[in-house]
């Protein structure tokens, strides 16, 4: 069903109506450079150093290639899924991106919106540039995404706001406790959050705004140190997840997982998924390929927790792949962002749209009826 935008595509066609930007999830980047503003452009595409780990999850995609198997009956397929209590149509969820607003004025209230048409889950920022309860008015399916903050009455408080907002799932981002060395960003001298774009949650949040001697609104500069202060510079350790548990009633997910002991340990832990992340490059230059670690860590928790994965994912076979090697879903990060700078809501539609029908056509042409029948071995090493 998620195919049927191939024939839509192809009917409007005869009207002369054209996709809105292209089908391509590898071109989109070319496609937004051409109408962003090279600071939000560069925040997006940029990566860690010299970008060594943003290719290295490319590649890694293309050392392995799909085997399709013929004459199975996988005309009719059904992709859909559950993960951690939500329902999926299909085993894709937009990772959190942060700062929306610097790539449409609607921001995440567009991307919630166009995530909640297709059912698709969004996993949304600590670091959006509206506050969660709003965004919720506009979303579907949704799950939080924590950057854990020091002050713990702000962490409780975001965590409060979170389940009373309807988010089900916690996704604690833990390999961005300070930001990498992202010479794009630093050659423009541009970094968002000083010019107070992309702090919503603190500064709407009551044990934030506590905090301060004046509102954010009487003086942003101070609210914007202490957001700096509050959200980067200290690492946690293992010994603080049960603060976590504490306050959060749902299912807690460890994003950023890399190394096979911190899954063990996630999953010792009694955490209930990891995903499996290099947040796309940005944070570890040199760091190795998200896709390279997926399959050992989904050998060794897969039983106990669930794997989920992003860094790098474009195509519906990369989905594939992604899946076989072991991850329940994927996360999907920079193209959705390049399709609300190309083109709002409707972009971001489009970008997922594409995605699905692509793993829906890609799946069922290589043979399968359902993601959960996908193994290592409709794979091959290239
Ligand atoms: C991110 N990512 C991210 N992750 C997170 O946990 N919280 C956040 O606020 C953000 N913000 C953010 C902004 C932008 C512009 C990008 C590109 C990425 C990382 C994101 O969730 C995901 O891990 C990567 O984007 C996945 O890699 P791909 O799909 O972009 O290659």
């Amino acid at each position: 069903m998620h195919a049927s935008y191939q024939n839509e595509i192809y009917l409007r066609g005869l009207s002369g109506e054209a996709p809105p930007f292209t089908t391509d999830a590898t071109r989109l980047d070319a496609a937004a450079e051409r109408v962003m503003e090279p600071g939000p452009f560069g925040y997006v595409a940029g990566g860690a150093g010299s970008g060594d780990t943003v290719r290295a999850n490319r590649e890694a995609f293309a050392r392995w290639r799909l085997v399709p198997r013929m004459l199975t009956g996988a005309t009719e397929r059904d992709l859909s899924t559950t993960v951690l209590g939500t329902p999926l149509p299909a085993p894709v969820l937009l990772a959190p991106v942060g700062v929306q607003s610097i790539l449409h004025p609607d921001g995440e209230l567009a991307t919630a919106r166009a995530a909640a048409a297709l059912g698709v889950p969004v996993v949304q920022s600590t670091a959006a540039s509206f506050p969660l309860e709003q965004v919720a008015e506009h979303a579907g399916p949704r799950w939080f995404q924590l950057y854990w903050p020091n002050d713990p009455d702000v962490c409780v408080s975001l965590l409060d706001r979170a389940a009373r907002a309807g988010y089900t799932a916690l996704v604690v981002t833990l390999d961005t406790w300070t930001l990498g060395w992202r010479p794009r960003d630093l050659d423009l001298a541009y970094l968002p959050f000083l010019r107070a774009t992309g702090v919503a949650n603190a500064f709407a949040d009551p044990a934030f705004r506590a905090g301060l001697a004046a509102s954010p609104e009487d003086d942003s500069e101070a609210a914007v140190l202490r957001w700096v202060g509050m959200f980067t510079g200290s690492d946690k350790t293992w010994d603080n997840l049960p603060f976590l548990r504490e306050h959060w009633d749902g299912p807690i997910l460890l994003k950023g997982v890399q190394h096979l002991d911190d899954a063990r340990r996630a999953a010792d832990a009694g955490m209930d998924g990891v995903v499996v992340s290099n947040h796309g490059g940005r944070q570890v230059d040199g760091a190795v390929a998200a896709l390279e670690v997926l399959p050992e860590i989904a050998a060794a928790v897969g039983d106990r927790v669930q794997v989920l994965f992003d860094s790098g994912v474009r195509t519906g076979a990369d989905v594939v792949k992604a899946l076989a090697l072991g991850a329940r879903a994927v996360l999907l990060g920079r193209p959705y962002a390049y399709g609300l700078a190309l083109a709002g809501e409707r972009g971001v539609r489009h970008v997922v749209r594409s995605l699905l029908a692509d793993l829906d056509l890609t799946l069922g042409l290589s043979g399968h009826r359902s993601p959960a029948l996908l193994s290592p071995d409709v794979l091959r090493r290239a």
